[in-house]
């Protein structure tokens, strides 16, 4: 098969790393990529948004398999742009349909689609700016913390946890009168605080039938012991010794089935991963958030633990025959440490020439994400650089592989927590 990647991270460095294993897979391309993905695959300078650049690289590049990396192209609707093109019946197209893609792109339809189906969540109201004196009444009459979420996308930047009315007020007026998120600030929901622990579940759908992937617990703040600002994701681990069986088990009956068979009663065609979000409170699952795509950095941790042929898994998701599949998982411990240009999340330098990464290694593998090929040389071009994955028999083992293979690599103001799986060790036995 010929495949194409849209992305241009970690996340995607590893989707090419995966499928390129597969004895099913031709010619692979990724657009627009990265160093690391131009090491293994063709890159193509297309933006994932650009629908009409990338329907012609499908028809020059005789592409039978489309793998959508982020969110934007399936909130602006790549699934139904292809499937009204005859020419592309038989394309597989990785990702949901634009209403499928509103779990993530809407967090206020998402969170009416979690109480239509009785899916467990945290209470929360929705007001506009037309509203902006109910919303005030609100704050004042509601216990602390409290979190303020914009309605639409915001690059992960648009969740505000405020402590007192004081900083909830703010956030009001930051979202509805400033529009300090544009239209995704449109409207604003005011949701009740979940106290528990945090852990990532995915699911591959076919739109009947769904596979539960490797979960995972990420590490979003960018400082030691989870302070400062909120990243993309600066390491994950997997599998997350707190969600024991039983946990995930019920994850499966109150969050995963009701949510898959909500998708097909509203007539939603969800061929494409699910990322849930949860709080586990006292071993029940709570939903945070849904996101329509893998992680990022989850899917490094993610897609080294599955043992089976990802091509022949997006067959079967493409052709609605998941059922049939049987997912090898391998039960070893994955560990990612992303490492950044120092200054990220805030202003950063790009072009700084990265050394170490051709080592002939084989304790851990590097997935690159912002990076360039620069007159044979790699060079930083993003916040998030890279991402190093150690797989092992325990967390303390792949955790020390992964920082141990950091150790090889530089640039100028390199920067990682050093502290990734840490707060695990309590609940190791
Ligand atoms: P989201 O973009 O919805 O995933 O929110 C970003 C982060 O905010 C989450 O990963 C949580 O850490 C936190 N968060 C969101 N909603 C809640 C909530 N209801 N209670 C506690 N923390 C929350
Ligand atoms: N690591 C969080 C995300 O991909 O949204």
């Amino acid at each position: 098969m010929n495949i194409l990647i849209l992305g241009s991270g970690g996340r995607e460095h590893a989707f090419a790393w995966k499928i390129k294993q597969s004895p099913k897979c031709s010619n692979l391309f990724v657009a627009p990529g990265n160093a690391g993905t131009q090491s293994i695959a063709t890159n193509l300078a297309i933006a994932p948004t650009n629908f009409k650049e990338v329907e012609k690289s499908l028809l020059t590049h005789k592409i039978d398999l489309l793998v959508v990396g982020p969110e934007d192209p399936l909130v602006q609707g790549i699934v139904n742009y292809f499937r009204a093109k005859k020419e592309f019946d038989n394309l597989i197209i990785i990702g949901p349909d634009k209403a499928g893609a509103e779990l993530e792109g809407s967090k206020d339809f998402s969170k009416a689609f979690m109480n239509k189906y009785k899916i467990p969540t945290a209470k929360s109201e929705t007001f506009t700016a037309m509203q902006y004196d109910d919303a005030l009444a609100y704050i004042q009459n509601h216990a602390y913390p409290l979190v303020l979420k914009a309605d639409g996308l915001a690059a992960g930047k648009g969740v505000i946890i405020a402590q007192n009315f004081d900083e909830a007020e703010l956030a009001l007026q930051d979202i509805l009168i400033d529009k300090k998120f544009k239209e995704a600030g449109n409207k604003v929901l005011i949701e009740d605080f979940l106290e528990g622990i945090e852990l990532s579940v995915f699911v591959l759908s076919d739109g009947k039938n769904y596979k539960i992937l490797p979960e995972a617990k990420d590490y979003k703040r960018i400082g030691e012991k989870d302070t400062g600002l909120n990243t993309g994701g600066m390491g994950a681990i997997s599998p997350v010794p707190f969600a024991q069986h039983t946990f995930i088990t019920k994850v499966e009956e109150q969050v995963v089935k009701p949510t898959i068979e909500g998708l097909r009663n509203e007539g939603i065609d969800y061929k494409g991963f699910l990322f849930i979000g949860l709080m586990n409170i006292d071993e029940s699952p709570y939903v945070i958030e849904y996101n329509v795509r893998m992680g990022d950095p989850e899917t490094q941790v993610v897609l080294p633990r599955i043992d089976s042929d990802l091509v022949a898994l997006f067959e079967a998701t493409g052709h609605q025959t998941l059922h049939d599949y049987t997912l090898k998982i391998n039960p070893a411990t994955a560990a990612t440490v992303v490492a950044v240009a120092g200054g990220y999340p805030g202003s950063y330098n790009k072009g700084d020439v990265i050394s170490g990464l051709n080592l002939t290694d084989e304790s851990a593998i590097i997935f690159q994400a912002g990076t360039q090929s620069n007159e044979g040389n790699v060079i930083t071009n993003g916040g998030r650089v890279l991402a190093v994955t150690a797989l092992a028999n325990s967390i303390p083992e792949a955790k020390n592989l992964a920082y141990k293979r950091l150790e090889s690599i530089h640039w100028n103001n390199i920067y990682y927590r050093k502290d990734i799986s840490d707060d695990l060790l309590p609940y190791l036995d």
